[in-house]
């Protein structure tokens, strides 16, 4: 690309403070869970007001022990979004429930919750939605429902990691959250998640679960009474999360800008479905910036527009396909036309670069590469 950077459409700002420390933690001889990970989830808990917290190796082992926690299994219901990543549905299918999806929001893309409490059954266990970068699923609404319906919640916070709700962070109230430390997210340790729970008591029962099962007994020894999970974070990742979660403020501060540099510049014609539209301090955090493309009123396919991107040096991503329509969600008798929102997303979407590590000249390149694509493909 003659000197122009390939920008990437996620990337984590990893600082020399951080590869020195993970030094330290490999001479120490602490490879796997210690210190480190006690260290992260007690900051953990702190950004969530004291809340117990658990570190794992994914937001996926998160969301997998949060069902297991709740004694989700067969026979069970799980109502989720159409409109997420793989991972929800994939593990409620995992421990043997059934998935119940429902449609979303076209501009917020959180899940529509007049159509989760029409989604109830007998069978119904809990509610599991995603929070969308830029607007969160209205908590009131979502914990009155499900107190109302008994029902437990498992917020999917992998993409909203410092955002708040009534001035309060995400993960420091609810019932269970699950946060993800993937490198395109808010923060990250490489791989890594975190599970928020309600008390001592589950966060004691999230042990087993994620480690082989084990109980250890008084005489040393030790029991295992079901075949529990592999999910412990090792200390070298926890160290570069604590690090990460140190300077979270600051990459949101940077994300924020970022997208305000978008919402100023970006001027397509024909014109794309933009995010939520930040307000001031509205307490969103960024942790993408996606856009649907107006594929009726062009000549090409969103591949071609992709690949026009990665022509002019710029990655784009998908987030994401329709979980009803996947193999797996077909599986559960799931056909097109049923969630019509979900559906557009899914066909018309495309994620933007967002990362910390970005410049306001790298927005302003990619809202002029977009413009310049879809201004050549205008029918
Ligand atoms: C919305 C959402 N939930 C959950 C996950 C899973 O995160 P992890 O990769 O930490 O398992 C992702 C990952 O991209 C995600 O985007």
């Amino acid at each position: 690309m003659g000197g122009v950077p390939y920008l990437q459409y996620d990337g984590p700002v990893l600082d020399e403070a951080t590869v020195a420390g993970v030094a330290d933690v490999l001479r120490s001889g602490q490879l796997t869970s210690g210190p480190w990970v006690r260290t992260f989830e007690a900051a953990l808990s702190a950004f969530c007001d004291g809340r117990p917290v658990r570190a794992l190796t994914s937001a996926t082992a998160a969301v997998e022990v949060a069902l297991q926690l709740c004694g989700i299994g067969p026979g069970d219901e799980v109502i989720t979004s159409a409109q997420s990543f793989f991972t929800v549905p994939n593990m409620i299918v995992k421990v043997g429930a059934k998935p119940v999806f429902v449609d979303c929001d076209l501009i917020t893309r959180n899940i529509d919750l007049a159509a989760v409490e029409a989604a109830i059954t007998p069978r119904t266990r809990a509610i599991v939605p995603t929070h969308w970068p830029g607007s969160l699923v209205d908590m009131d609404a979502l914990h009155a429902l499900a107190r109302r319906r008994g029902l437990r919640v498992i917020e999917d916070a992998a993409l909203v990691l410092g955002s708040r709700w009534r001035g309060r962070n995400v993960g420091a109230f609810g019932d269970l959250v699950t946060f993800s430390f993937h490198p395109n997210k808010n923060i990250t340790s490489i791989e890594g998640g975190a599970l928020v729970v309600n008390d001592d008591d589950e966060a004691r029962r999230v042990e087993p679960l994620r480690f082989h099962g084990i109980i250890p007994l008084p005489d040393r020894t030790r029991d295992v009474a079901f075949p529990g999970g592999k999910f412990n974070l090792p200390d070298v990742n926890a160290r570069i999360g604590a690090a990460q979660l140190a300077r979270l403020p600051e990459f949101l501060a940077r994300r924020r800008a970022l997208v305000d540099r978008y919402v100023e510049r970006f001027a397509t014609d024909p014109a794309c479905v933009l995010p939520p539209r930040p307000e001031g301090d509205d307490g969103q955090s960024w942790n993408m910036w996606s856009v649907l493309l107006p594929l009726d009123r062009l000549t090409m396919t969103r591949k071609a527009f992709r690949d026009a991107l990665d022509a002019r040096g710029i990655g784009s991503g998908v987030s994401y396909e329709a979980l009803h329509l996947t193999t797996l969600g077909r599986r559960f008798g799931y056909r097109e036309g049923d969630f019509p929102v979900a559906e557009r997303i899914a066909r018309e979407t495309v994620t933007l670069p967002l990362h910390a590590a970005l410049t306001a000249a790298d927005v302003d390149r990619v809202c002029a590469a977009c413009a310049g694509i879809l201004a050549a493909a205008r029918r």
